[in-house]
């Protein structure tokens, strides 16, 4: 038998990872507990407030400016980790956009292009170049955050919005597919419902509503998505690729 693998105590340290959507909420999360566990991140948003999680930081976090539904900017973007740090282990695409309305016969192309902008071309872009310079450097982890909504259909979440997160989950797997003998993984977490900024204009009915949706009985802290993006990003996980993880308190696990 193998021995076991003997991983640091903080389990990403030494590593450098780009952060998309860390201005806040899971995004945000995920910079904090990447610290934590001992990782340098260059923390990415287009909302300004990656300025003031790096001050909370120190060294350990640059922030990035970029619209990561725009190729060019992601391309700087990793330019920048590299200019930053030297390396990129890590690669992990929070920032996403909710919105529109739940009916699937009223979307409008302007509703399309809304949610799929970020969510699907934008998390594209963000996990082939990132394998680009993950497969020039020995490879590295990718981690891609969805929705529950991207695996089963969820009535209050609209077509384009669940459409956009299961085309990543297709996404992720080719690319783990492709890449995996270059060293590099490509999974999903796909959320379930978790308390974030993005929740701020729902309605108590709401909340409540979507909280119950869980086995658990209560939404997801931010914190933690961002502890099982943290395990994915570690050498721990160097034999999971390709999968999509509901982090949902047991929401997807139920019939109806
Ligand atoms: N909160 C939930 O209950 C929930 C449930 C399922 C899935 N999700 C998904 O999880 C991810 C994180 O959700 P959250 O609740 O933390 O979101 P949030 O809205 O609180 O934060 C998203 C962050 O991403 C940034 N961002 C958005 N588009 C960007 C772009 N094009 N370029 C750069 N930055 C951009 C925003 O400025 C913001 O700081 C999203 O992909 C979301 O779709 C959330």
């Amino acid at each position: 038998m193998d021995d076991i693998i003997h991983a640091p105590i903080g389990m990403l340290a030494g590593k450098v990872a780009v952060i998309t959507g860390a201005g806040q909420g899971m995004g945000r999360a995920c910079v904090d507990v990447f610290v934590r566990e001992g990782a340098r991140v260059l923390a990415v948003d287009f909302s300004g407030k990656q300025d003031a999680v790096a001050r909370d930081h120190g060294g350990a976090v640059v922030p990035f400016h970029a619209d990561v539904s725009q190729e060019d900017e992601i391309k700087a973007m990793f330019a920048a980790a590299i200019a930053a740090f030297g390396r990129l282990d890590a690669s992990i695409h929070v920032a996403g956009t909710q919105g529109g309305r739940g009916d699937s016969l009223d979307f409008t192309l302007a509703e399309y292009e809304l949610m799929t902008a970020t969510n699907l071309r934008g998390v594209m872009f963000c996990t082939q170049h990132a394998a680009k310079v993950m497969v020039g450097t020995g490879g590295g982890s990718i981690v891609n955050f969805t929705s529950v909504a991207g695996v089963n259909g969820e009535q209050l979440a609209p077509l384009p919005y669940t459409a956009a997160k299961a085309g990543v989950h297709m996404v992720s797997k080719v690319m783990a597919i492709d890449y995996a003998k270059q060293g590099v993984r490509v999974n999903v977490i796909a959320p379930g419902f978790t308390i974030t900024e993005m929740m701020d204009s729902a309605s108590p009915e709401i909340l409540a509503h979507m909280g119950a949706k869980s086995a658990i009985g209560r939404p997801a802290r931010a914190q933690e998505q961002a502890e099982v993006a943290a395990f994915l990003a570690s050498d721990r996980a160097s034999y999971v690729t390709g999968t999509v993880i509901p982090v949902d308190g047991g929401w997807t696990a139920r019939v109806a």
